[in-house]
């Protein structure tokens, strides 16, 4: 069995960082969201994953590299352009072959694990199989409607009327009889290949889906607060370490991470929390659930709820919360009249500030 892991895409709802970065390798609890499904793929006993890739594919490579480091083989397939989750597979489909796989959207965040789901589904082998959720806002989401034996009726990318609570976890296992439905997709009202089409294709034509409701942990980290909120889970567990040098004047209390080459001085750290390597944080107060990533620079700030990425610096910028913040980012509080705000801010920022 393969894997087939989806790196690619648009990612319009994290603009601009994702002009410039990959959403899978935006750090969550200290390390790529992309590297917890890589994770749980290995677990489950698949070592051949095929990683599509689009524009941020550089970015996927340098960080995944030959997959050795996760126990895994790694193939890249270049979408030259994101047209859909189906149009994915019509990439891969020469190196699947008529292997069954998993299809992992590397954006996606499953608490536990997929081991069980692929166990069954080798065991019980239908043509496909797809995992759901409970939802409390299915439009958001592709939307399954189950019969009364729980065999799949109808599949909806997000529908305004949904039919069910439902909602398309971002994982499926197929097997080759895919490709045929893959093959016969047309583009939708948004202009994708989508694979919800594909699996209603499936069932329109006889062939057994099975569903797994699933009832632990899954978020699709596509969008802002999602990605915060898993960030925040993450670090739940986060196992404290402090490898950097904390002064006598600074207090940590809780789950706290503080990597190699970090300084903390004259500051107060409220877990959970992860301070990356070389980063250096003075007259401040950080967390909970934040995480700082290397070499950045807080002085003088408070930043709780937030993920703040490499190379950035927070200086005199009074409270940040509930944050996404790039790399190479310079947030500084000016005391200068008049009190204005002087922005620079790439395209499709998006800024909330206190008046
Ligand atoms: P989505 O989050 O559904 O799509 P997107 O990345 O285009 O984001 P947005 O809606 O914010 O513009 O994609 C799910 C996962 O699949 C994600 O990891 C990106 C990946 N993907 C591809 O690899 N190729 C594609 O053509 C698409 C649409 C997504």
């Amino acid at each position: 069995m393969k894997a087939l892991v989806l790196a690619g895409g648009t990612g319009s709802r994290l603009w601009p960082l994702t002009h410039t970065t990959a959403k899978q390798l935006v750090p969550v609890g200290g390390q790529p969201v992309l590297f917890y499904g890589i994770q749980a793929i290995v677990e489950a006993g698949i070592t051949d994953i095929g990683v599509v890739i689009g524009s941020t594919g550089d970015g996927i490579r340098a960080a995944l590299g030959d997959g050795s480091r996760f126990g895994a083989r790694v193939t890249y397939l270049r979408q030259e352009r994101p047209l859909g989750l189906a149009h994915a597979v019509r990439v891969a489909r020469a190196w699947l072959g008529d292997d069954d796989f998993v299809m992992y959207l590397g954006d996606n965040f499953v608490i536990g694990g997929i081991s069980d789901v692929v166990r069954a589904f080798r065991a019980e082998r239908p043509d496909a199989g797809i995992l759901v959720t409970r939802v409390p806002d299915p439009s958001l989401f592709g939307v399954v409607e189950l019969d009364e034996a729980g065999r799949v009726v109808r599949l909806e990318e997000k529908p305004d009327c949904p039919r069910s609570d439902l909602a398309l976890v971002g994982v499926y296992l197929f097997t080759s009889a895919i490709h045929e439905a893959v093959a016969a997709c047309t583009p939708s009202a948004r202009g994708e290949l989508e694979i919800t089409d594909a699996v209603q294709w499936l069932v329109d034509h006889g062939r057994t889906v099975g569903a797994t409701t699933i009832t632990g942990y899954w978020k699709d980290t596509g969008n802002v607060a999602d990605m915060l909120e898993v960030n925040r889970c993450v670090l739940e567990g986060l196992s404290p370490e402090i490898a950097g040098s904390v002064d006598a004047a600074s207090e940590v209390v809780g789950r706290v991470r503080i990597e190699k080459g970090a300084r903390v001085e004259r500051s107060r750290i409220v877990g959970p929390a992860v301070i990356g390597a070389d980063t250096v944080i003075r007259d401040s107060y950080i967390g909970p659930s934040t995480s700082i990533d290397a070499n950045c620079a807080v002085y003088g700030s408070e930043v709780m709820f937030s993920i703040v990425l490499r190379d950035s610096r927070i200086e005199h910028a009074g409270r940040v919360e509930s944050s996404l913040i790039g790399r190479s980012v310079r947030i500084v509080g000016t005391v200068r009249t008049p009190h204005a705000h002087r922005l620079v801010l790439g395209d499709h920022s998006r800024i909330e500030v206190a008046v």
